[in-house]
């Protein structure tokens, strides 16, 4: 595959990453604790049944400068002791409302950096959530691993707690651009690494996350990257597109000073990755997840049932309605979504004080429940139908009476050579894959273009 450069000058515009939808800089209306509770009731009869569960410790040991994540700097003071007893007394707070006929499909702890944290804390956490729920047999339980602060002894731990995938972020083998970023490489050797948390159990899966768009990066040092990446048989590879968002990140500035690639050098990075993968036994799911071809996103995606969540990509097996505890931890449920507070002293005092840290969210009408599933289906499965009804919302709203259908915005992606069009079916092309936020953002009713509001697509 190819993109030219004039693709790239059309296209490469700040879109949404719709991750949720509406995106969260959508969430504007005040939910208080309350209300949230009330909402959690509500969802008991809503759908997906499912419960999953996503647990947020912002946590690390050193800030990598490029990170868009809510982290913060684990202290030597007992700080993150508070922050793990709030967690626990949000966790029993929400969790008497949630129907205990429901089943538990996932648990994921992101963040920040969850090993950054004693494993104890983590496993005490897990014991919790399967004392109080049903476990679904084949549970995801998912944890984000700084790989810099992992061991053995670290790794046995979590996998007599039931973890079944783990995620580890590399972001680059080239130790000149992690110094750049202010990261350390990978403790143990990462072959080393990766057999020992496999030994033993078919069943465990790891992911590597990289970033291209990295000062210091090229397409060559990319690609030797993805290279070597491969020849370590992920189960899943992700090549995040780096978001630079230094508005609400400042600490992203200091990355500008070391000189970014531009938008066609991370083109080529990404499309390093891409061609290197899909030569060499792995399928792209998403637009920058490769899997190999037995795993369950992949079987998704060909039946056209790939979903997707704040946590990533799933499968409509482990998706459940997201219950998430944490700072800035953002709960998805049937009817809305909920936002935690994102200052980590006053989650810890709201919960001393016995009082919830929801603080804003969205409510969604049956329309844009209705254009969440379709703009979901079309980012996961690259394909949309006019005709399209949706199921989940209950009320059988078709495609074409809730989303823009700009004749003259869809002729040119067409003439572009990103979609195609037949028989009401729109298909995102292989160089659509690409731009598939723009596409998803000119069905969007409710998009409207603004600089400094979202990242741009490449
Ligand atoms: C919470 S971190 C993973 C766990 C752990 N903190 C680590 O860094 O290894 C999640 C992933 O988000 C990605 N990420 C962070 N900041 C990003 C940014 N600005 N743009 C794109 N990807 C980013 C990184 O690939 C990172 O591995
Ligand atoms: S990338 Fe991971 S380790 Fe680095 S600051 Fe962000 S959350 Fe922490």
């Amino acid at each position: 595959m190819e993109i030219s450069e004039k693709l790239l000058e059309k296209y490469n515009k700040p879109v949404p990453r719709y991750t949720s939808y509406p995106p969260a800089n959508h969430f504007n209306e005040k939910i208080d604790g309350r209300k949230y509770i009330e909402m959690v009731k509500e969802s008991n009869t809503g759908k997906p049944e499912n419960i999953a569960f996503y647990i947020h410790i912002p946590y690390c040991k050193k800030i990598c400068f490029y990170c868009g994540c809510n982290s913060c700097k684990l202290t030597s003071t007992d700080e993150h002791l508070k922050y793990h007893e709030a967690l626990k007394k949000e966790i029993a707070m929400v969790s008497r409302h949630i129907s205990k006929s429901r089943k538990v499909t996932q648990i994921h702890f992101g963040g920040g950096t969850p090993n950054s944290v004693a494993v104890e804390l983590i496993s005490e956490i897990v014991d919790i959530i399967r004392n109080t729920f049903l476990m679904s047999p084949d549970a995801e339980i998912a944890i984000e691993c700084n790989p810099a602060l992992l061991d053995r002894d670290y790794v046995d731990k979590l996998k007599n707690a039931g973890f079944i995938r783990f995620s580890l972020g590399i972001q680059d083998f080239n130790e000149d651009v992690l110094k750049k970023v202010n990261r350390d490489p990978s403790k143990l050797p990462l072959d080393e690494l990766m057999s020992y948390i496999r030994e033993g159990n078919s069943s465990i899966a790891v992911n590597l996350d990289f970033i291209y768009g990295l000062p210091g990066q090229n397409p060559d040092s990319f690609a030797e990257t993805i290279r070597k990446a491969a020849s370590l048989k992920p189960d899943r590879l992700v090549t995040f597109s780096y978001a630079h968002v230094p508005w609400m990140k400042p600490n992203q500035k200091k990355l500008e000073k070391l000189g970014l690639p531009g938008p066609t050098e991370k083109i080529e990075m990404f499309l390093a990755g891409y061609n290197y993968l899909k030569n060499n036994g792995y399928k792209p799911v998403g637009f920058d997840h490769y899997v190999l071809p037995g795993d369950e996103l992949y079987k998704s995606l060909k039946s056209n049932m790939l979903h997707r969540n704040f946590q990533g990509y799933c499968t409509r097996r482990t998706t459940g309605q997201v219950y998430a505890f944490g700072v800035s931890a953002i709960s998805q449920l049937d009817h809305g979504y909920v936002q935690n507070i994102k200052s980590v002293r006053d989650y810890i005092i709201m919960l001393e004080n016995d009082s919830l840290p929801a603080e804003k969210g969205i409510l969604l009408t049956d329309r844009e429940k209705a254009v969440r599933e379709f703009i979901t289906h079309l980012m996961c499965n690259k394909q949309i139908s006019t005709d399209m009804v949706d199921d989940m919302a209950g009320t059988k709203i078709k495609m074409s009476d809730v989303m823009t259908l700009n004749e003259n915005e869809l002729g040119e992606f067409e003439a572009d050579g990103l979609i195609e069009i037949e028989n009401r079916q729109i298909k995102v092309t292989e160089k659509g894959s690409m731009f598939v936020r723009n596409i998803a953002a000119s069905l969007d009713p409710a998009y409207k273009p603004a600089k400094n509001k979202y990242s741009k697509s490449v």
